[in-house]
């Protein structure tokens, strides 16, 4: 745990787009008081088309310039597809806490009645033997579906910059998640890219029958509390959120809509506006 004498520590939480937001929201609710930065890497999305090798190489460039430029007392990778692979190089590259992402088979496992779970999310963490690990772990008295969701993650991306998304396109990528076989149906999905939670109202209304949808963000910022403590209870006035994207700016009105915090205007990183917080500030 950081020393009480740090009040406001700065909380990167990074992603390959809007999809972080999910996280970011739960995060926001517990630390009100930090100082907070929101990371796309817009350039590098879809990250569940990268090949291991690729995405390990791209997400430590760009967290890593991230860190220089924003000097972050803690760091959330809100992304499955990468939690699943490079935080170890993170964690060996920067002596900084890391809270990652993954899908949250165990606690799934732990809720489903009929022992049917399906865990949806993109073809790259389907693939991974961290997925594969969680599984063998935590899944004894359960059947676990795999889904990759080739489109959902860009579909997400489309609907949250207001372009209209068929349900149709939606229903295809859900529909491998509904499993009835001897005598039991699939009753929890886990929301295994953070993508999807932005989703959950079109999920629940496309979805052949109710299912519980686990969504890991809350137990993400408890993570966060635990490592940085609770928020003081004299809170400071909520700073902007600081928007850096590494394509196109993010569209600050949408985000501030999202997430219910007021946002600086959005920067690019690389850019020379994009400088520590305390020089920014
Ligand atoms: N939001 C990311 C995740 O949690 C993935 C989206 C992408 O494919 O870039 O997995």
């Amino acid at each position: 745990m950081l020393p009480a004498s740090h009040p406001a520590p700065t909380i990167l939480v990074f992603d390959s787009g809007a999809g972080g937001l999910s996280v970011f929201r739960e995060v926001a609710r517990v630390r009100p008081d930090a100082r907070f930065v929101y990371a796309a890497d817009d350039a590098g999305f879809p990250y569940g088309d990268l090949s291991d090798q690729a995405l390990v190489a791209r997400v430590n460039e760009v967290v890593g310039r991230l860190i220089a430029a924003v000097r972050p007392a803690l760091v959330v990778i809100a992304c499955n597809t990468a939690s699943t692979v490079v935080l170890p190089s993170l964690r060996a590259r920067h002596a900084l806490p890391f809270v990652g992402t993954v899908p949250a088979v165990k606690p799934a496992c732990a809720a489903s009645l009929s022992g049917r779970v399906s865990i949806l999310a993109t073809p790259g963490t389907v693939r991974r033997d961290y997925t594969a690990d969680l599984i063998r772990q935590f899944s004894a008295q359960c059947e676990v579906t795999l889904v990759p969701a080739p489109r959902l993650a860009a579909l997400a991306e489309a609907a949250l910059a207001g372009r209209s998304v068929a349900d149709d396109a939606i229903r295809t990528e859900i529909a491998p998640c509904f499993v009835a076989a001897g005598g039991r149906r699939t009753d929890t999905v886990v929301l295994a890219c953070t993508h999807y939670p932005l989703l959950r109202d079109r999920l629940e209304r496309l979805a052949p029958w109710p299912v519980s949808w686990v969504d890991p963000a809350p137990a993400i910022a408890r993570r966060v509390t635990q490592l940085l403590g609770p928020a003081p209870a004299d809170l400071a006035p909520d700073a902007p959120v600081r928007l850096i994207s590494t394509a196109r700016p993010l569209d600050s009105a949408r985000v501030a809509t999202i997430i219910g915090r007021k946002v600086a205007p959005p920067e690019i990183l690389g850019s020379p506006g994009v400088r520590p917080w305390a020089a920014a500030s």
